[in-house]
């Protein structure tokens, strides 16, 4: 069974009551519940993490590697700062969706640059919890070879 890791970044374990009216009012646990469920019904394996400590999220890519077939993350604000984050993902060279709860495109323009888009099969923002949804659904069918894009 393929197998995603689902790598949360900071304060993403504040979900719930982060501010809700950017972040909704979901914990990080109901998210990742029906992460696990979604992943489960579509034939994955869903693993997930999260931390608030960058050196942990790039030593979690790294044991990705030979672990998990695809990642999707979400790595709150290291997102607009971490060349390492991004080197992290080069590295282990597995496909990845970057998601983002809200849409960073509308929002503080220091939000709009994206160091993990580089590195990543694509970004999905804006659709808030769903979004997870969906990037499980792009890797899913990323890594049974029906995605047009590498
Ligand atoms: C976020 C957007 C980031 O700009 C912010 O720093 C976060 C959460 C999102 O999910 O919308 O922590 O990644």
């Amino acid at each position: 069974m393929p197998s995603i890791l689902l790598l949360n970044g900071p304060n993403l374990n504040l979900l719930g009551t982060r501010q809700p009216e950017v972040y909704g009012s979901e914990t990080l646990e109901m998210v990742e519940r029906s992460c696990v469920q979604h992943a489960t019904s579509l034939g994955l394996d869903l693993v997930c993490m999260q931390s608030n400590h960058e050196g942990a999220l790039i030593d979690a890519l790294h044991a990705a590697r030979g672990t998990h077939d695809g990642i999707i993350l979400n790595a709150g604000a290291y997102t607009h700062t971490s060349i390492a984050l991004m080197d992290a993902l080069f590295s282990v060279a597995l496909p990845a969706v970057e998601v983002h709860l809200s849409n960073i495109h509308a929002r503080e323009e220091f939000r709009h640059q994206s160091y993990i888009s580089r590195a990543v099969i694509g970004q999905i923002c804006g659709f808030g919890s769903q979004g997870y949804l969906f990037a499980i659904d792009a890797l899913a069918r990323h890594l049974s070879g029906e995605a047009n894009t590498e």
